[in-house]
């Protein structure tokens, strides 16, 4: 397993439409340990794969204990509106309100290529919709209703 760096806001590749992953194989399982060890290492609750720089459309999510692995996720209902504040690895020095549903279902692949389900709301639905944002280029402040600027 190995760290890899995060990149930031600015880098034209947070920017890009991430592909799907057609091969479930030992590089995607690679990418995956990668990315548990790096939002392990930097703390948070959800990296995508190309906030490490690769465009596929993987990412992570760590909420209340758990590990969710989701490859080619797609938001299949979503419920209601709610505003939160919410923060990115690649965006450092801010933070920012942005509305997002209240309630969605995703359906994804976890790394074997076994078609899963999840159902989310509050933040956890948040989370998942943010790291979502990823594969498609969208970064937080481009939702963002208000900035919030942490003050020490
Ligand atoms: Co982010």
């Amino acid at each position: 397993m190995a760290k890899r760096n995060i990149i930031k806001m600015g880098d034209p590749l947070l920017r890009k439409i991430s592909k799907p992953v057609e091969n479930f194989d030992d590089r995607l399982h690679q990418l995956l340990d990668d990315m548990v060890e790096t939002l392990h290492d930097v703390g948070g609750l959800g990296l995508a794969a190309p906030q490490v720089g690769i465009l596929r459309r993987v990412c992570i999510v760590e909420y209340d204990g758990k590990l969710y692995e989701l490859v080619n996720p797609k938001l299949v209902k979503s419920v209601g509106k709610c505003v939160d504040n919410e923060g990115c690895l690649s965006v450092p020095g801010f933070r920012g309100l942005v509305e997002r549903p209240e309630a969605i279902d995703v359906e994804y692949f976890d790394r074997k290529g076994k078609k899963r389900r999840q159902h989310a709301d509050g933040y956890f639905a948040r989370v998942f919709l943010h790291e979502m944002d990823h594969l498609d280029g969208i970064l937080f402040p481009d939702k963002m209703i208000k900035k919030i600027i942490d003050r020490d």
